[in-house]
């Protein structure tokens, strides 16, 4: 798993929490934030967007990856995820999330994420082991 350097973390940290001020959450009222790190060392961020029809909410991982790839293109890899939830709340990534993340990250991308108390860190490969992708091939 790649190692961040302190300020980094602190970095990504500020900038998931600032994304998650504007999480448009009326119907759930969980605000979350995500600051993607990309290998040449730019960090896009998105928060959760909700719409009354509930399904159609797109979460704050997704929004960041699609607006990364609609300014910058899909070309850079991502090294490193910071999830943020205003809410104090437990944040792990959802499946549909990794799913879309696991197209564009590192293998061993570190994701940060807020567990009850405290950050948890895991490789991008522990959360979605058997990721639908063509890793098996490389
Ligand atoms: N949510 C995210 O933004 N990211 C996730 O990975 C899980 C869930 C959002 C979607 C919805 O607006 C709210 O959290 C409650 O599910």
């Amino acid at each position: 798993m790649a190692e961040l350097a302190p300020e980094t973390i602190e970095r990504l940290r500020v900038a998931a929490d600032a994304a998650a001020t504007n999480a448009y959450a009326p119907y759930s009222g969980f605000r979350v934030g995500a600051a993607l790190l990309f290998e040449d060392g730019t960090v896009v961020t998105g928060c959760n967007v909700e719409n009354i029809s509930y399904s159609l909410t797109i979460c704050a991982e997704r929004t960041a990856l699609v607006r990364a790839i609609a300014t910058e293109g899909a070309t850079r890899k991502i090294v490193a995820v910071m999830i943020a939830n205003l809410n104090h709340a437990a944040s792990s990534p959802c499946g549909a999330c990794l799913q879309m993340l696991s197209e564009f990250v590192e293998h061993d991308a570190v994701i940060w994420f807020p567990a009850a108390n405290d950050m948890i860190q895991k490789p991008f490969h522990e959360l979605l082991p058997y990721a639908f992708s063509n890793w098996q091939k490389e």
